[in-house]
């Protein structure tokens, strides 16, 4: 007789810690849409989702591929002309001691392949306070207590050093750089990549160089990645054609792996037992990789002048709105305000969300110093939306909160 008692399956517990507030807050979302109201999304980095549009001849590319039968399984680290491209691109960020390449399923995937490979029970990785929260939710489901580093709000968003030296343990293993940042915005100045280097050196951690945004400078500087500055020390850079190329849907990205060969030797081997494993990333896509690095790169002034134009418009918002204030997002499409409520920033975001239709991420889904509320902005929707959505949330600020700034939070 089969039972009729049903069982609960439970989940494991280390992922009780893991969360992804961007995606957590749609239940909030579509009671609203239920009840027949649009939601402004100023919540998801896809620029899909707005008015930037794949570059055409990287569709041609894949559409290519799969008429040629590209169709099977790819070799794990990736079809040959991707990874030389990719090798290229390396050497045009000024990396000069490429170890290894290997292509993955979005950068999402290279963080899961790279920290599962580096860390041993009871050891951790140091990992950027605002984060993407991907890197705590791979850490917490590999059953590695976190170790969080802060960001210097005061600092233009600088990794704070002090900070850095004060949670380094003899079981830490390597450092999460995200630079451009999300949420911040921010990039990392020379002086803070060699220090970082220097602390690397004297501590013999790997770094972990998320520079996914790295053609989305809005400032005109160049960007700087940390493998170019640091050529000697164990790095691998994270690379991907989401943001840059505008086609987040075709789960495509890359680790670039750095340093001397000797030291990096072992870990890069763990890597491939890893990305074997998987079998391989998406076949027909990795065909669209050279043709987007080597190819005409006209939509990146496009974009760059969309967001710098966006960013503006931003800063200005939050520079003339009562309670918020911004440190200038100088890279990516994000902005992480402070705002001065007394109540969470949790509770802010999802009353926004029901009386305004304005979605925005709170801070405490990314991480921030105690005390402090924040919440991100996606400033990837078009003037008129973004003017539109800022307006819903000055008035919500104003009706819920008086203009008048009590807390200690104001800057
Ligand atoms: C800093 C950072 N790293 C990695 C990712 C994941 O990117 P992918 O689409 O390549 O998986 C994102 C996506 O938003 C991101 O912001």
């Amino acid at each position: 007789m089969p039972s009729t008692q049903a069982h609960e399956i439970s989940a494991a517990s280390r992922l009780e810690h893991v969360r992804y507030a961007i995606r957590d807050l749609a239940c909030v979302a579509d009671e609203v849409v239920k009840q027949g109201h649009k939601v402004l999304p100023l919540n998801v980095g896809d620029p899909l989702n707005f008015d930037f549009q794949t570059p055409p001849h990287i569709i041609e590319a894949v559409y290519k591929a799969m008429r040629d039968g590209k169709n099977g399984y790819a070799p794990s680290p990736g079809v040959p002309e991707a990874i030389e491209a990719i090798r290229g691109e390396a050497g045009r960020k000024g990396i000069t001691t490429v170890q290894d390449v290997f292509v993955t399923a979005g950068v999402s995937e290279t963080v899961d392949l790279c920290l599962s490979a580096l860390v041993n029970p009871g050891e951790d990785v140091l990992t950027p306070c605002p984060d993407y929260p991907l890197y705590s939710a791979v850490l917490c489901k590999l059953g590695i207590g976190l170790n969080a580093y802060d960001l210097n709000e005061d600092d233009a968003w600088q990794p704070e050093l002090a900070d850095i030296e004060s949670k380094l343990t003899p079981r830490t293993r390597g450092i999460v750089l995200i630079n451009p940042n999300n949420p911040t915005g921010s990039l990392c100045t020379r002086q803070m990549l060699e220090q970082v280097a220097e602390l690397a050196r004297r501590h013999n951690l790997i770094v972990f160089s998320d520079e996914i945004y790295d053609k989305l400078i809005l400032d005109g500087t160049p960007h700087l990645a940390f493998a170019a500055v640091a050529p000697d020390v164990p790095c691998v850079t994270f690379g991907g054609m989401s943001k840059n190329y505008l086609v987040p849907g075709w789960r495509i990205g890359w680790g670039i792996v750095s340093g001397e060969a000797a030291a990096v030797k072992a870990y890069t081997e763990g890597v491939h037992r890893l990305l074997r494993a998987r079998l391989c990333a998406n076949h027909p896509e990795q065909y669209a990789i050279r043709p987007a690095l080597e190819g005409p790169q006209d939509h990146l002034i496009e974009v760059q002048r969309k967001l710098r134009s966006r960013r503006d418009l931003t800063q200005k918002w939050c520079e003339a709105t009562p309670r918020v204030s911004c440190v200038a997002p100088r890279g990516a499409f994000y902005a992480y305000p402070k705002i001065d409520i007394p109540e969470s920033d949790e509770i802010f975001v999802k009353e926004l969300i029901r009386q305004k239709h304005v979605m925005v991420v709170h801070g405490s889904g990314f991480g921030q110093k105690p005390g402090t509320q924040h919440f991100r902005i996606v400033f990837l929707p078009d003037e008129k939306t973004l003017t539109k959505a800022y307006a819903g949330i000055a008035d919500f600020i104003r009706e819920r909160y008086g203009k008048a700034v009590v807390s200690v939070n104001a800057r």
